[in-house]
């Protein structure tokens, strides 16, 4: 277990005005306080525990959505899951779209560390690739909302709650987003494979932190010494 004060220094909470309180208890708040916040979000050095949730449901959601949109294609009318898993599909789809927005909200409210790269074109190529994972995440979503709503009828989402259709007027709408929404959805899927061969080029060739921060929130300290020793 790490400690405190590692994260938040008990002098830091002297302008909070707790530098009266009993030293158990301001290590308590230091714990607590300074756990939660320091670590839910993200830091300088690392990515706190919101965005690294966001970041793996997302792409468990992502890769799920993709295998079951794939084996969907494959059903025949009279097969069992010929209504379920479209229904699963475009249910956990809607979800997953409004987790994207607050993600993209929640990237905004807490900017995230740096990305770690000795060379300007890499750290270029990794924003340009992290921007087009949004832009791909967000068109297969509408996409995928535009060919559910083509007929006029809402999505139904887990029986909960209804999106309702939007009547925009465009010409077969149902094939153009189709079209849309596979193409788009297999450069997601290969653009993921090459972002996470890129995390694993970090962890095994460069032997930075790229890869770890994004499993959990590093220390200050953790971080700086890393940056001075490679891991084994
Ligand atoms: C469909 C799957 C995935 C999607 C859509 C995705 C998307 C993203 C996005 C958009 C970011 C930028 C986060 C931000 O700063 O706002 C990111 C960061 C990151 N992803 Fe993924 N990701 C996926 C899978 C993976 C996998 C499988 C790995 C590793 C094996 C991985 C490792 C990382 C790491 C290490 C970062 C942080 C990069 C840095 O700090 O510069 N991702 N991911």
């Amino acid at each position: 277990m790490f400690a405190a004060s590692q994260w938040l220094p008990i002098e830091g909470w002297k302008e909070l005005g707790v530098h009266t309180a009993p030293n158990h208890i301001k290590h308590l708040l230091c714990w607590g306080i300074g756990t939660m916040s320091i670590t839910v979000r993200n830091q300088r050095h690392t990515y706190g525990w919101l965005s690294i949730a966001l970041h793996w449901i997302s792409a468990f959601v992502v890769i799920g959505l993709f295998a079951v949109g794939f084996y969907m294609t494959t059903l025949g009318y009279y097969d069992s899951l010929y209504r379920t898993l479209p229904h699963w599909h475009k249910s956990i789809g809607i979800l997953f779209g409004i987790l994207l927005v607050l993600r993209v909200a929640w990237r905004f409210y807490s900017k995230p560390p740096a990305v770690l790269s000795q060379h300007k074109l890499e750290a270029l190529a990794a924003h340009g690739g992290h921007l087009l994972l949004y832009v791909m995440m967000f068109v297969v979503v509408i996409s995928g909302y535009l060919i559910s709503t083509a007929d006029g009828r809402p999505i139904d989402v887990f029986s909960w709650f209804q999106i309702p259709a939007i009547e925009l007027g465009i010409d077969q709408q149902e094939d153009i987003a189709g079209l849309i929404h596979e193409y788009v959805a297999y450069g997601l899927i290969a653009l993921a494979i090459l972002h996470a061969l890129a995390a694993f080029k970090h962890y095994w060739i460069d032997k930075d932190r790229t890869l770890q921060r994004m499993l959990r929130p590093e220390s200050p300290q953790n971080a700086h010494q890393q940056e001075n020793t490679s891991h084994d």
